[in-house]
């Protein structure tokens, strides 16, 4: 047992990250302890997850249940602090007691609060992807100069940390991310013109939140990790490549210069990743069984059919671009998703409102972050803009 707890700040609590996580910690007491959460708006949730734990710093981003659960103060653990917004966040990422942060909130609103974990010295655990897409060289770049450590959630990644750990980077040919096809996988190409929401969030190996389930159906979800990916591990696009795995199981191949590879094998389940993230180096039991090799199962693999799924050929797209381009890409697809759900667009013209603000986009070589957030909200705009309009 190590000396002293690791003390967890978990940004997104209520969340399909977050409630693996707090699985995750609720197995390895003697080596966990939660100490922050926070969440948008379910603040019943919050209190009831910070009674659980013992936690006394709750953020709650919402403005209105903010209110609320100011009114209730008898529904949170005696003494708990609430912080609210986006400083609520930042305030808890460099909360004096924690060792690491968790950030899971969708999309890139986690990027100032992992900057702040990051200048007050805390290792990061990072499953938002998206903001490694908007501003990946910053973030590492920062990582780099605080000397912390960035540890991947996101399945695919973590499974890339493991292979990789031990090797030279000039060792490195390849890495390979397995990609479950989505809800969509075998679908014909002229059925999905038809695709509804609960169409696609009808993921057939992972249960997840509602923007990454129709991410996966796009392969956009794909798309964002090889992104990320070469953020992580310093890789050139060409050396970032996705493949068809239906069962889940493999969840990375990394091939070396002399031909040999590394793959990574655990059920689909989020919390093996999270546990690898969140007690690194340590190895304890794991919170759900391993893969049973007592039952026969097969591990299949195929190409991706990029003519079906552009999503991932145009991230390959603004990975060689690089600049603002994935910024833009992922921006623009955070616009788009949230129009499918709610009924606005078809699950088709996800891919042609993208790739129409890609090519409005101007290029920018090397934009500093603040020209990388203005071209974010501008492909946002942009986006918005090739929405059908909305019903009266
Ligand atoms: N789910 C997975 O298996 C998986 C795997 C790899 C990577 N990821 C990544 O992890 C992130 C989270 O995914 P998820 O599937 O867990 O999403 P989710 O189930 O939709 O949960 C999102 C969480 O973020 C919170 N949140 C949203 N907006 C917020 C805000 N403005 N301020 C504070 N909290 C906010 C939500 O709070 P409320 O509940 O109050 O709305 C909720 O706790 C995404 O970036 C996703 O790409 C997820």
């Amino acid at each position: 047992m190590s000396a002293r707890r690791k003390r967890i700040v978990l940004l997104g609590a209520t969340g399909s990250i977050g409630e693996s996580t707090r699985r995750v910690i609720a197995a390895h007491r003697d080596r966990l302890e939660l100490v922050a959460v926070a969440g948008r708006g379910r603040w019943e949730q919050l209190a009831a997850i910070a009674r659980e734990h013992g936690v006394r710093e709750v953020g709650i981003f919402d403005e209105g249940a903010l209110a609320a659960a100011r009114a209730s103060p008898a529904a949170f653990p005696p003494g708990t602090r609430l912080h609210g917004g986006l400083e609520g966040l930042r305030e808890l990422a460099r909360l004096p007691e924690a060792d690491l942060v968790l950030v899971a909130v969708v999309g890139t609103l986690g990027l100032e609060p992992a900057l702040a974990a990051i200048a007050a010295g805390k290792d990061l655990a990072l499953a938002s992807k998206e903001i490694l897409v908007l501003a990946g060289p910053f973030v590492m770049a920062e990582a780099r100069r605080h000397g912390v450590r960035i540890l991947p959630v996101d399945s695919e990644h973590n499974a890339v940390f493991q292979c990789l750990e031990g090797h030279p980077a000039a060792a490195v040919r390849r890495i390979v991310l397995t990609a479950s096809g989505g809800a969509f996988r075998d679908w014909p190409a002229e059925r999905l013109a038809q695709a509804t929401p609960a169409d696609a969030l009808r993921h057939p190996n992972w249960s997840m939140g509602p923007k990454i389930t129709v991410d996966s159906a796009t392969l956009a979800n794909k798309g964002l990790e090889l992104i990320e990916a070469q953020h992580l591990f310093g890789l050139r696009p060409e050396q970032c490549g996705a493949v068809l795995h239906p069962q889940s199981i493999v969840h990375c191949l990394v091939e070396f210069t002399d031909g040999a590879m590394l793959a990574q094998l655990c059920p689909p389940s989020m919390t093996f990743p999270i546990q690898h993230a969140l007690l690194h180096p340590e190895r304890p039991p794991g919170t759900e069984p391993a893969l049973s090799l007592e039952r026969a199962f097969g591990l299949e693999f195929r190409p991706v059919d990029e003519a079906r799924f552009p999503m991932l050929r145009l991230a390959r797209e603004v990975m060689v671009a690089g600049g603002a381009a994935p910024a833009a890409y992922n921006a623009a697809n955070e616009v788009a998703v949230a129009a499918f759900l709610a009924g606005r667009l078809p699950f088709l013209a996800i891919p042609r409102v993208v790739e129409t603000v890609l090519a409005e986009m101007p290029t920018l070589p090397s934009p500093d972050l603040a020209a990388v957030l203005a071209a974010d909200a501008e492909a946002r705009r942009r986006a918005a803009a090739h929405l059908p309009a909305a019903n009266p």
